[in-house]
């Protein structure tokens, strides 16, 4: 019995010693940290980084964004001519990062599963820019609200799979991306807050899900530029909030869906370039089009005579 206690006791005192003294980040770690990334990134055509300099607080960095404790919260460094290979494994081991934000540079290189360390992640925006290699799972950045990796070089099979738990994500851009065939990833289906999906020509096949019709919060839908076929389910006249559907370059068939009217709020919808038949009626019933595009289709019957002369059919 007094083993045991006296154990404890031991353990205590070692951890009162240990313990505690060992994972507290500290600030002068973060000043290293960031001069890792500009020494990555020590071969781009910028001054940018130039402020990023030991005499300096971090927090005054250009692009650096601290929180009230004095710790970097925001990297936002995107469209900066920064080009080299993002050393994910410094980057992510500043413990409260919330938002990386480089798009629209020339970054290259891998993107490492360093990246999972990156936990209190929200924003994401590696797009635009010269990556290769396959996209890593990165499943446990669960706190994600916007995740941008479009146009950026990602090959191979994308690990859609890790999509599933990030519930929060109400922005996802993926498209233009040379990734595998794949269906459309029904992880996607799951996630009720998006507003914005971009899956163009991202080689997506198969038929689009009627579920998608429960993503009630889509304000842009593009599916643009793939393999899709089948017919559009009539579930997507429930995505009342739609701003823009485009859907143009597929192999859809079959009839505009009944109810397309109902999507009041649709300013631009494109369906060219598909297998599509019927009439066009209901898009006659759109009244906030500014544009309309279903050339090359095999559509029949009268042109709405609601629709203006700025669209092309
Ligand atoms: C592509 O990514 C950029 C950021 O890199 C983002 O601003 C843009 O909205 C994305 N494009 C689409 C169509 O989602
Ligand atoms: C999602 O957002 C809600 C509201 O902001 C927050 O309470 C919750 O913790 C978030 N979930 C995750 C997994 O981060
Ligand atoms: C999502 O969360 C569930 C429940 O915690 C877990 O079992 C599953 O492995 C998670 N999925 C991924 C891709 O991490
Ligand atoms: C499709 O994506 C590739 C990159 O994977 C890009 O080179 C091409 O320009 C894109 N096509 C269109 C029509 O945007
Ligand atoms: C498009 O779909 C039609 C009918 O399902 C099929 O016959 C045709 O081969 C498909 N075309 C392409 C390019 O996949
Ligand atoms: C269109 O909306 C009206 C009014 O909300 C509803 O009664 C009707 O069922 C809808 N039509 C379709 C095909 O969804």
């Amino acid at each position: 019995m007094s083993y045991t206690c006296c154990y404890h006791k031991l353990f205590l005192c070692w951890c009162l010693m240990f313990c505690f003294a060992l994972p507290f980040p500290v600030k002068s770690d973060e000043l290293h940290l960031l001069l890792n990334l500009k020494t990555a990134l020590s071969k781009s055509t910028t001054h940018v980084l130039d402020s990023w300099g030991a005499a300096n607080s971090v927090c005054s960095f250009y692009g650096i964004t601290c929180n009230d404790g004095g710790f970097v919260k925001e990297i936002e460094l995107s469209d900066q001519k920064l080009t080299g290979v993002l050393p994910l494994d410094s980057i992510c081991q500043l413990p409260s990062l919330q938002k990386l934000s480089l798009g629209f540079n020339s970054l290259y290189g891998p993107i490492s599963e360093d990246l999972n360390n990156c936990l209190k992640l929200e924003y994401l925006d590696l797009g635009n820019n010269l990556f290769d290699g396959s996209f890593p799972d990165i499943s446990s950045l669960i706190q994600l609200k916007s995740l941008h990796l479009n146009n950026s070089g990602f090959s191979g099979v994308f690990p859609w799979k890790m999509l599933e738990n990030m519930t929060n994500l109400t922005a996802l851009s993926l498209g233009d991306n040379p990734l595998d065939r794949s269906l459309f990833p029904n992880q996607i289906l799951k996630l009720k807050k998006l507003n914005w999906l971009y899956l163009a020509n991202c080689s997506i096949e198969g038929k689009i899900p009627p579920a998608i019709g429960g993503l009630a919060e889509l304000v842009n839908l593009e599916l643009e530029y793939n393999h899709l076929s089948g017919e559009i389910p009539v579930e997507i006249s429930n995505l009342r909030k739609l701003w823009q559907l485009e859907l143009y370059n597929n192999n859809l068939t079959g009839k505009l869906p009944v109810g397309l009217r109902n999507l009041t709020k649709l300013e631009n919808f494109d369906a060219s370039t598909n297998n599509l038949e019927g009439d066009i009626s209901e898009v006659g019933y759109l009244n906030n089009l500014v544009s309309l595009h279903l050339f090359k289709n095999r559509f029949s019957g009268e042109v709405p005579s609601q629709l203006g002369e700025s669209e092309s059919w």
